[in-house]
């Protein structure tokens, strides 16, 4: 199997679970953890300015458990002060790895001079991650796009990358759009492949992989060192076991629908457990809508689902889906 290094960290296998804003939260990454396949899972992405100024639901958003290592701790801004303070706690928190967010194409992002903004201002995004380097002792990464995709340097990932590697950044991801795409249009993997010839340090490739042969056809196009997948996971949170197997040259293993039944039952007894009724409420119905796309009776579950209005009876209530069997819908 392919390896991957991030600083002295050994990624196997080498398969990422993304960064995903209001779905990498502790049971996300805890369900995925446990399914296997996945050699590192990331967090939500995490306000520096939020952090720095103390904001307690942000500061909770931080912790995680033992079982979810290596795990790594996105963060975004735009004062490099305030990064490399922000770094400094993720190091504390003994995370494993602090990775920089300037990919991030959401307008409220893109005005706060963050995420994405910054493959517009390089000066800027080079002194964040020089920051950042000067207080890490664990491996840092940045994972960015294509490039903003308008103005005077509309793809500039290239620069970008080489200045990750000239101020001593572990790895860099590489999402194969531009931030004006946002999730349209396709992920280029052949500048996956040009970034990855151009540099010396490790590149994580992204975008676009949705079924585990993805997987390895990425890592076979692009010669990338390791691969991240993000929407796919929420379908088929299995993806990594399975991507998994075929970098090993081993059968995909099937999933059953007792392990689906599982799945679901584990993640939301822990959101039940700590979440108030109504948050729990809204996680459950999202993500009871993604864990269900494609199962047989689906439908029927999801209509049961969303006409619960107390957390505690989604459990009874796909439990008794799956005792009626698939024949259901
Ligand atoms: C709901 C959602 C939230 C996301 N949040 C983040 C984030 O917090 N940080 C980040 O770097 N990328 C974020 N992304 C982008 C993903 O990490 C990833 O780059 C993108 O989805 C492409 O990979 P995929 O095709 O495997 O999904 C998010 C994507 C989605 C769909």
């Amino acid at each position: 199997m392919t390896g991957l290094a991030i600083g002295g960290l050994r990624i196997v296998p080498p398969l990422v679970l993304a960064p995903m804003a209001g779905i990498c939260d502790r049971y996300f990454r805890l369900t995925i953890r446990r399914l296997g396949g996945a050699g590192l899972v990331s967090m939500e992405f995490i306000s520096s300015e939020a952090v720095t100024r103390g904001v307690k639901p942000i500061l909770d958003k931080m912790v995680f458990a033992q079982e979810e290592r290596p795990l790594a701790i996105q963060i975004y801004g735009k004062d490099p002060q305030r990064m490399a303070d922000c770094a400094a706690l993720v190091e504390e928190m003994r995370a494993d790895v602090c990775d920089i967010n300037m990919g991030c194409p959401a307008n409220k992002v893109l005005k706060g001079c963050s995420g994405a903004a910054l493959m517009g201002d390089l000066p800027r995004a080079a002194k964040i991650i020089e920051a950042c380097r000067k207080v890490l002792s664990i491996p840092l990464t940045v994972k960015f796009r294509l490039g903003l995709g308008k103005g005077s340097d509309p793809v500039n990932y290239m620069e970008l990358g080489r200045i990750c590697q000239d101020l001593g950044v572990d790895a860099v991801t590489l999402h194969g759009r531009t931030a004006r795409q946002m999730y349209t249009g396709v992920s280029d993997w052949d500048q996956i492949r040009a970034l990855k010839q151009a540099i010396d340090i490790p590149v994580i490739g992204n975008g676009d992989v949705k079924r585990p042969e993805d997987a390895v056809e990425m890592i076979d196009r692009t010669s990338c060192d390791g691969v991240m997948i993000g929407r796919a996971s929420l379908k088929d949170p299995w993806i990594f076991r399975k991507a998994a197997a075929l970098l090993a040259g081993q059968p995909v293993p099937e999933v059953t629908s007792g392990e689906r039944k599982d799945l679901m039952l584990a993640h939301f007894r822990w959101i039940i457990r700590d979440e108030d009724p109504r948050t729990a409420l809204h996680k459950i119905r999202s993500f009871a809508g993604r864990y269900t796309k494609g199962l047989a009776g689906a439908r029927k579950l999801r209509q049961a689902i969303g006409s619960i209005n107390d957390p505690n009876e989604f459990l009874p209530a796909i439990e008794e889906h799956f005792a009626a069997g698939p024949g259901s819908e």
